[in-house]
């Protein structure tokens, strides 16, 4: 398995924020994490990136536990309020942190990075400096950089051009990793994936394959109403 969740439990003081939350993905599989704001979804993959530590469960990276090592070498995060170094320029920000994740070919790699999300431009940039698009196409940079096997992204799309959306999902398509994404983005969700699995109020609603959330509704039903409608259903 690529990503294990094991009925993990994270509080914060009274707040349950999830609530024995179980799934997995296996090896080369693309899932999409869908729920409603405040469902859990930020929190679970804080916890799979080893940023939270849950009060009960745990998860593991290809068997390993978030903070071992061999763990923070496959894993690729991009957390929701991706913050790069502010005072160092996008390239900068890129060498250092792809070379501390001992990155074969760096500049390579970097100077593919540029081309795939139009940054090149900005190299020499400060990042503070930067817009907020293109802080994010430097968030997406960093979280690839070191060409990861496991990839876990919270809303990779948000603030991103069109014509760079289309090219970070041409992309992440094209990378033989398996990953879980967060996304309000039904489009999104059905081009870069083919599985999701909806959570609501910490818990799982439904697990299963994109396209068969479409028997839930008519045959003319957008599949947003689809996915309200099941949202709705336990919250
Ligand atoms: N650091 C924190 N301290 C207290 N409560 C928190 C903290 N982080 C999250 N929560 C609470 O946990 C719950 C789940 O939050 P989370 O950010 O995981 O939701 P989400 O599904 O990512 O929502 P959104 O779609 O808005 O990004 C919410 O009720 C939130 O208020
Ligand atoms: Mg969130």
């Amino acid at each position: 398995m690529a990503i294990e969740v094991n009925s993990i439990v994270k509080r914060f003081g009274d707040k349950e924020a999830v609530r024995g939350l179980s799934f997995s993905v296996s090896k080369g599989e693309r899932v999409a994490l869908l729920g409603p704001n405040g469902a859990g979804k930020s929190t679970t993959l804080k916890v799979i990136a080893g940023l939270l530590k849950p009060e009960e469960g745990e998860a593991r990276l290809g068997g390993y536990l978030p903070n071992q090592l061999e763990a923070k070498r496959m894993l690729g995060y991009l957390p929701e309020d991706a913050t790069p170094y502010m005072s160092l320029s996008v390239r900068e920000n890129l060498e250092y942190i792809g070379a501390i994740r001992g990155t074969e070919n760096l500049r390579d790699r970097v100077n593919y990075l540029f081309d795939l999300l139009d940054l090149g431009q900005y190299q020499r940039t400060k990042t503070n400096n930067l817009s907020r698009g293109n802080r994010q196409k430097l968030a997406l940079a960093l979280a690839m950089v070191h060409n990861p096997s496991v990839i876990v992204m919270d809303e990779p799309l948000n603030y991103l051009d069109i014509p760079t959306q289309e090219r970070v999902i041409d992309s992440l398509m094209e990378m033989k990793a398996s990953f879980l994404v967060s996304t309000h983005i039904m489009s999104i969700a059905e081009r870069l994936t083919e599985k999701v699995i909806i959570i609501s109020n910490g818990q799982t609603v439904w697990t299963g394959d994109i396209q068969d959330l479409r028997k839930f509704g008519d045959p003319k039903e957008p599949v947003e109403k689809i996915v309200a409608r099941m949202m709705r259903s336990v919250s």
